[in-house]
């Protein structure tokens, strides 16, 4: 597999990153992942606004996010693979540097990696639904920021799949606050109910792009604290995310979600969503 660094295409295996590198030591770096639907690099440009305002929160000096989508079709060139049910994933470190908290000299250019892989949702757990837990939110007071610095993530979906769940749902304060790696949405009363943007949630895209298509239907939203009783009482509850689209939640914590089964208004923003990404190609 190609792969980029540092502005060059090289072999995976020839890939070279330095121990001092600051991803490595401290997690001092932010990423992305992109998706590519039918040749199209899917919201693209709100996906590197993020990434931007993630370098400009972390003061991490990169101006090339411009470059990405051009380096993300070089990638799938070189890897001979299609811009389709494939994924760009880029990170962006402060670079490497002898071992110090502050910050290195400012000569010192930022790592900048990316890579292409497959990616594609489960249809099953598309059309069936997936299993989740709930656990305490313990990551830091800047989820609001894309960084590698995952280890409560990565903990807390550990926790689901040793409880035989796909993704672990975060709580802080009583309140909902994300999953490891995506946005929660319950539908309660006919409205569309999810956390509002803070430094406690990541601004996901899909979110963003699901509260449109509500707005589009017609169906209320409400961006508004979701207290954990509300999540264990919703008729509907859903994950949004790049790797899982919308995703229906069918059991939270071994227990069913309302029937068990997937609901009405999540049935139909995956239609629409599906509609959206995929030209000519059915969801189920
Ligand atoms: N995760 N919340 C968290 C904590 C996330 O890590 C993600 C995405 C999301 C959904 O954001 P978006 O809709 O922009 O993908 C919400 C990525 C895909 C990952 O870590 O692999």
């Amino acid at each position: 597999m190609v792969v980029y660094l540092n502005g060059s295409f090289v072999e995976q295996s020839a890939a070279r990153i330095p121990p001092d590198d600051r991803g490595f030591l401290f997690a001092d770096g932010v990423y992305e992942v992109i998706r590519w639907y039918d040749g199209r690099l899917w919201e693209a440009e709100a996906h590197l606004a993020r990434l931007r305002d993630g370098l400009l929160k972390t003061r991490i000096g990169y101006a090339g996010a411009d470059e990405l989508p051009r380096v993300g079709r070089e990638l799938l060139e070189r890897n001979g693979a299609p811009a389709d049910r494939m994924r760009l994933y880029v990170q962006v470190t402060r670079g490497a540097a002898f071992r110090a908290h502050a910050f290195p000299d400012r000569a010192t250019p930022p790592t900048v990696y990316a890579d292409v892989a497959p990616m594609d949702t489960s249809s099953d757990e598309l059309e069936h639904g997936i299993a989740v837990i709930t656990t305490a939110d313990q990551r830091w007071a800047r989820c609001d920021i894309k960084s590698t610095s995952l280890l409560a993530n990565v903990l807390a979906n550990q926790l689901a799949v040793e409880a035989g769940a796909r993704e672990a749902v975060m709580l802080k304060d009583g309140m909902v606050t994300e999953a490891s790696h995506s946005s929660v949405f319950a539908v309660a009363d006919g409205v569309v109910r999810t956390a509002p943007l803070s430094n406690l949630i990541l601004a996901g895209i899909t979110r963003r792009v699901v509260l449109d298509l509500c707005d589009e239907l017609g169906v209320p939203t409400r961006e508004f604290p979701l207290t954990e009783a509300e999540l264990r009482n919703a008729g509907e509850v859903f994950l949004t995310g790049t790797s899982c689209e919308v995703m229906p939640v069918v059991r939270l914590d071994g227990s069913p979600v309302a029937d068990g089964r997937p609901g009405a208004v999540t049935r139909r923003l995956q239609e629409v969503f599906a509609k959206r990404t995929r030209t000519g190609r059915t969801l189920f």
